[in-house]
């Protein structure tokens, strides 16, 4: 605005100067005033672009998912990463008003790149434990789900674990999640780890272990779309516990937490979370939460 009251005061100044000086005098009025305007001019762009560069910079999150657990993320046949898992961390975010990247890591590189922070958030049906969180937060939980037990057809006469540790079955799962502590429960049943959930499964069909322990989702997905292993194999009753998955964070960043929580407490509520959980039929073996079972 000072811009345009200086343009003003050139005007007058040559009006009031007119006939009285030289030309080369107001020439030189002229060419001092103009170049306050510009310089101006040039400020107040300079501060509005400072300002809306400001405005438009959008957090962006380095998000860490685990693409071997079919069907909460995965690779798909245009080797993307997909999946219930993909499609939830994309609307939480986009709610949250961040943007993301997502990065493939295995298992076993989770936690500890959460940590040194190598990514800011980690979705890969992470169940909340209290062992887990004293070294990290967890959001609220966005779906309810636990484990469910496979064996093979050709061990008759087996209906519950108690009896698959009598006969010191060897049962697959993979190592340092819900499945392999379950496990360790039993004495007697002997435990074979892996470092890839899909691992133990091919495991089973070449009979090189007796059942398999995995988070309900996937091995009823995996019993489904195999015809090998459902030939193959039965399950030992349904889903056998409750847990909660949740999108998991760094102690120190509260603020982040507050907001992926308030953005999943709306996706939970206006049930865009239950609409994902019908596009990746995860039927009766997962459920979503209702948002008050907070943590
Ligand atoms: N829910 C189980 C746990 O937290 C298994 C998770 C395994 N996830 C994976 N992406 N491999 O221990």
């Amino acid at each position: 605005m000072r811009g345009v009251s200086w343009a003003w005061e050139v005007v007058l100044r040559l009006i009031l100067k007119n006939g009285r000086v030289s030309y080369e005098s107001r020439f030189s009025v002229l060419k001092k005033y103009i170049s306050k305007i510009l310089l101006s001019v040039f400020i107040v762009l300079g501060l509005g672009c400072g300002q809306s560069s400001q405005e438009s910079k959008i957090q962006r999150l380095v998000i860490a998912i685990d693409a071997t657990f079919i069907p909460m993320s995965f690779l798909n046949d245009q080797g993307e990463l997909d999946g219930f898992e993909v499609d939830l961390i994309k609307a939480v975010t986009k709610n949250a008003g961040f943007d993301y990247e997502l990065v493939n890591i295995e298992w076993g590189g989770l936690f500890g790149g959460l940590i040194t922070k190598k990514f800011d958030l980690v979705i890969s049906s992470i169940t909340i434990l209290e062992e887990r969180k004293n070294r990290m937060a967890f959001s609220i939980p966005y779906l309810q789900s636990g484990v469910a037990v496979l064996v093979r057809n050709d061990i008759s006469n087996v209906e519950s674990l108690e009896q698959l540790a009598e006969m010191q079955a060897t049962i697959g799962a993979q190592i340092n999640t819900t499945s392999y502590y379950f496990l360790q429960k039993y004495e007697g049943i002997k435990i074979k780890t892996y470092e890839k959930f899909g691992h133990a499964f091919i495991d089973l069909a070449n009979e090189g272990n007796d059942g398999v322990v995995g988070d309900s989702v996937q091995v009823n997905y995996y019993f489904n779309k195999n015809k090998e292993l459902s030939q193959k194999a039965k399950f030992l009753g349904s889903r056998l516990t409750s847990e909660f998955y949740g999108i998991v964070l760094r102690k120190e960043d509260v603020e982040l937490k507050r907001k992926i929580d308030a953005s999943l407490t709306m996706l939970i509520e206006d049930g865009t979370i239950q609409k994902l959980h019908d596009k990746w039929e995860l039927g009766e073996f997962a459920a979503v939460p209702r948002p008050e079972n907070s943590n």
